[in-house]
């Protein structure tokens, strides 16, 4: 029997080889990016061979995100490959499919199998909550198995399951050390602030998946999908190593991280080209990088970036070329008014959690500033803005605006193309906010609520802390993480390691995002027997 071979595309993307059948899981190989031309693969995966990509069985699409759904390169493949996506409570990813032409699309359901070759399944295991619409992707061919966890933020509950369902650790596990977001890169922090919120997050991710990855135990990890590059010149300094550490950590650093501190974890970064074979272990590296270091000095990584930017220079181009600054008589304000306004009208549960004003400072001839009133019980846009203090203060430019309002770019589009800048005051996230306009869909907001609605604030647990006993909620009010798993207990707050999010332990308000309180309360040291159900007295990591 010849062992499956899995080969990096670069950034997330995996090629999955076993039975005389080749998967390609998320491949991002066009040349135009991502995000309104903001996001490339790094390093530069272009000289991967495009008859043998298009040669794919099938195509495993995890979730919408535009550096997982390369949207050019599925509408180039033969239509008889089917993609394969996972079902969420919103069928944007269908849609979009089919907009590019694609017919054959296989929507999985959590856990649900599909086989392929022989006896080679793949399945697909979706964020716990839904307001993240990200899923892991298990394979299963030979005897081996691939757990690709790009995006997910998957729980431990769930790669144990994972584990089941393949008879033990996996082969290989792939994760995602880098950031993926708009904050703190595009916030307006003092230049000690940002660096501090950075490594912040930088460590909170790097410590997320050192924890995943310590209990499941794979045969070998591989860190990847990030970073991603920025070749615009418009955001190139954002670039990972140029300026030092930040949220967007290079695969190098990724293993150095790992290999620290799980040395025997066998652990390895793929460039683009390189293949590993299941079993045996065996590592091809790929010729093409022969003189390519990851390990680099800065002004290497600059020249390197620099030439793949020349490269690029066409795509970024043609980016700007189709998104034109709208004219000052075009209407902008009142169809930003309008679109807004039907937006928030979808939930009045999200409205009622939002409760900001955002005020949008919207640069260009078609531009002023419009101020936002989102909740608690009603919506409504001035587009006189700009008096007073403002909760949440959006900067952009006019021509990336009016895609979103036109319906050609998605919120979260916007968001994560950097090309924003942004302030809050107090320093606080607002999950509901960025999950109205990253969604804007009816179903995937109700699907929201429904999953908030049926948490259990009766499963409890005990926690020691500062001589006191506290009895405190088992699941995290965000998006239900199990804290006798994921919480850490640092300065006398509850950190759940699922996103970051810090719960203070003596009145249970959550520190730093706008999130329904951690049940927290003080109860006599002899308590023993408690009555809700199940509680448990599992220890939380005290740092
Ligand atoms: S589940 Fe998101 S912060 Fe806890």
């Amino acid at each position: 029997m010849v062992e499956p071979v899995v080969t990096a595309l670069g950034h997330a993307g995996l090629c999955v080889e076993a039975q005389g059948v080749r998967l390609l899981l998320d491949p991002w190989v066009s040349r135009s990016g991502a995000f309104l031309g903001s996001w490339f693969p790094f390093p530069d995966n272009e000289h991967l061979p495009g008859p043998w990509l298009a040669g794919a069985d099938l195509v495993v699409v995890s979730h919408e995100h535009l550096d997982h759904l390369d949207l050019d390169f599925l509408a180039r493949l033969p239509a008889q490959v089917p993609i394969v996506v996972p079902r969420y409570p919103s069928t944007i990813i269908e849609r979009r499919l089919a907009a590019a032409g694609r017919r054959h699309v296989i929507v999985l359901d959590a856990w649900e199998r599909l086989r392929f070759g022989r006896d080679g399944w793949l399945t697909v295991i979706p964020e716990q909550c839904p307001m993240s619409h990200d899923a892991a992707v298990l394979v299963s061919v030979d005897g081996y198995s691939v757990l690709h966890t790009n995006d997910a933020r998957i729980s431990l509950a769930q790669t144990r399951r994972a584990m089941t369902e393949v008879g033990g650790p996996p082969s290989l596990m792939a994760v995602q050390m880098s950031g993926a977001s708009w904050h703190p890169v595009c916030y307006d922090y003092p230049p000690d602030a940002l660096a501090e919120v950075s490594e912040r997050k930088r460590l909170a991710k790097f410590r997320a998946v050192t924890r995943l990855v310590r209990s499941v135990k794979p045969t070998l990890v591989l860190p990847y999908a990030g970073p991603p590059c920025f070749l615009d010149p418009a955001l190139f300094e954002l670039n990972a190593r140029l300026h030092g550490p930040g949220i967007f950590p290079d695969q190098h650093e990724a293993l150095a991280w790992l290999r620290e501190r799980l040395p025997h974890q066998r652990s390895a970064y793929l460039l683009p080209g390189d293949a590993v074979r299941l079993g045996a272990g065996g590592i091809r590296r790929d010729p093409y990088w022969s003189s390519f270091d990851l390990d680099d000095t800065v002004e290497e990584r600059r020249r390197y970036l620099q030439a793949y930017a020349e490269r690029r220079r066409a795509a970024i181009d043609a980016v700007w070329a189709a998104n034109p600054p709208p004219a000052a008589d075009s209407g902008l304000g009142e169809a930003f008014r309008a679109h807004l306004e039907s937006l928030a009208t979808l939930s009045s549960y999200f409205l009622a959690r939002i409760g900001l004003l955002v005020r949008f400072r919207v640069l260009g001839a078609a531009g002023g500033t419009w101020d936002a009133h989102l909740g608690p019980d009603s919506v409504r846009v001035d587009l006189d803005g700009g008096q007073g203090p403002a909760d949440y203060e959006i900067t952009v430019d006019a021509r990336w605006l009016a895609g979103v309002v036109s319906g050609r770019t998605r919120w979260e589009e916007l968001l994560l193309s950097l090309r924003i800048s942004a302030r809050r005051e107090p320093d606080i996230y607002n999950d509901y906010l960025v999950g109205l306009l990253k969604h804007a869909d009816l179903a995937a907001l109700r699907a929201v609520e429904a999953f908030e609605a049926a948490r259990d604030p009766k499963d409890t647990f005990l926690l020691e802390h500062d001589g006191r006993m506290l009895e405190v909620g088992r699941y995290c009010p965000h998006n239900g993480e199990d804290l006798t798993e994921t919480g850490v207990v640092m300065d006398g707050k509850m950190h759940c390691l699922g996103h970051n999010f810090e719960f203070d332990l003596a009145t249970g308000e959550c520190r730093n995002a706008r999130c329904d309180p951690l049940p927290v309360r003080e109860v006599d040291p002899s308590y023993s027997c408690m009555s809700a159900s199940p509680t448990t007295n599992s220890p939380v990591s005290t740092t």
